[in-house]
């Protein structure tokens, strides 16, 4: 294949050796490498020149890869991504993940997690498309690299588009029938994470086609979306459900990458991999939970007990919703899993790299590996979702005109506190 050329960059695809394991994607990431310019200075400048170009290629080919340019901090990083014409950082995500945490005084760069190392660890599985258990999609997360583990430790990806065009096309017909249920929050819980008003709160979820159900105090958001993403570029569908859906798909997973880890260097992983399934899962549970209870014991409490009132009020509803485990038998799940390893793009980091993946199409997952890792990561282009359980399954990609749901609230939260501290001040 012949690749545009760019000036004062060599476009590429990865060898062979910069790869931990091979597949039947070849063309993920496209690299552009330094040449005689390496400074910050020239790789925002190329990036801001090439910005239409490189948009161009992220769709195609699903991620970009900046290599052996001078990157040294997060402040490099952020400047950098963010020079690319058409990416808008997203500062805050509604219902963020816990350890979801802004680095520094940067308004955009992202601890991957600050609760959980992730990806080079004994760990396999837990691909997914950024923020999919969140209302504030991405289209696009970048990645940059300040420290490579020892050994693997690469952020995994895998070509949504490819798997969803070798699946059953019974199982398509069912995916692309109706959204499912993905979450669900007590409205009470949420205004009182963001300290807003129910009302405010109400407002911002019509706003944003966020279904509110049940009564009084059960009062439940519950957020709907859609299986399948048509892009917008490529007008091809991709995969996008919460994988963790699919109770057995990280053990089939892990039995499907098995042989890419062979030899002494992998021998532990092997061994808790091979553990059964049900040894494994109990494994699971208690680390989580001891992580986040160590991480903060206070709001570890608040987050079970609210986990708990809002299943009881789940119940009361006495309804059922679609779920996207019910449209995958066994089979599907292991002839999923034998797809996202044949389209399972492995790039092994290097010091300073940086990595554009379009989130409507791509995948991604911390992968096993040994030794410290400092990855961060950078979420941009909110898409404009719905989350009713009454639209398709099917989701024709288009950014959101306005800013993510999450900044909306933020701005209500300040709003509604200054609106309380000046008529404090008018009573005094
Ligand atoms: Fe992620």
């Amino acid at each position: 294949m012949i690749l545009k050329s760019y000036e004062g960059v060599t476009a590429r695809f990865l060898r062979r050796n910069e790869r931990l394991i091979h597949s039947l994607e070849t063309e993920m990431p496209l690299v552009f490498e330094a040449k005689e310019r390496k400074d910050v200075k020239f790789l925002q400048e190329f990036l801001k020149v090439n910005s239409e170009s490189l948009m161009e290629d992220v769709a195609k080919y699903g991620a970009l890869l900046f290599r052996g340019f001078e990157i040294h901090s997060d402040r490099d990083f952020e400047n950098a991504i963010l020079s690319i014409e058409g990416l808008q950082g997203i500062s805050e995500a509604f219902m963020a993940e816990q350890g979801r945490e802004r680095v520094g005084d940067l308004k955009y760069v992202l601890h991957t997690n600050t609760i959980f190392k992730t990806g080079g660890t004994l760990y396999l599985g837990g691909f997914h498309s950024e923020n999919y258990y969140n209302p504030d999609v991405p289209g696009f997360i970048s990645f940059c690299c300040l420290k490579p583990s020892d050994v693997g430790g690469e952020t995994g990806l895998i070509n949504m588009e490819k798997v969803y065009e070798h699946l059953d096309e019974e199982l398509k017909k069912k995916l692309e029938d109706k959204a499912c249920l993905v979450e669900k929050w007590l409205l009470r819980d949420v205004a009182d994470r963001y300290k807003i008003s129910i009302e405010m709160l109400e407002g911002i979820c019509h706003q944003f086609d966020l279904p509110i159900v049940g009564e009084g105090e059960n009062r439940l958001i519950l957020m709907h979306k859609p299986n399948v993403f048509l892009h917008p570029v490529t007008q091809k569908k991709a995969l996008q459900i919460n994988f963790f859906s699919l109770p057995t798909l990280n053990k089939v997973l892990r039995k499907d990458f098995l042989k890419d880890y062979q030899g002494k260097t992998w021998f532990w992983h092997r061994f808790v991999w091979k553990l059964p399934h049900s040894i494994f899962k109990a494994i699971e549970n208690v680390f989580v939970f001891f992580a986040t209870l160590l991480h903060s014991p206070k709001e570890q409490l608040k987050i079970a007990a609210s986990k708990k009132k809002t299943q009881k009020a789940f119940e009361k509803l006495g309804q059922k919703f679609p779920k996207v485990s019910s449209c995958f038998s066994e089979k599907d799940i292991e002839h999923l899993s034998g797809l996202m390893r044949n389209f399972y793009c492995s790039s092994l980091w290097k010091k300073g790299d940086i990595l554009l993946v379009d989130n409507k199409k791509v995948a991604h997952a911390g992968m096993p590996g040994t030794g410290p890792r400092l990855v961060r990561a950078l979420i941009s282009n909110p898409l404009e979702m719905g989350y009713s359980p009454t639209q398709s399954g099917c989701f024709i990609c288009q950014d959101r005109m306005t800013s993510s749901i999450g900044a909306h609230i933020a701005t209500a939260c300040a709003s509604e506190r200054t609106s309380k501290l000046s008529s404090l001040c008018d009573i005094n």
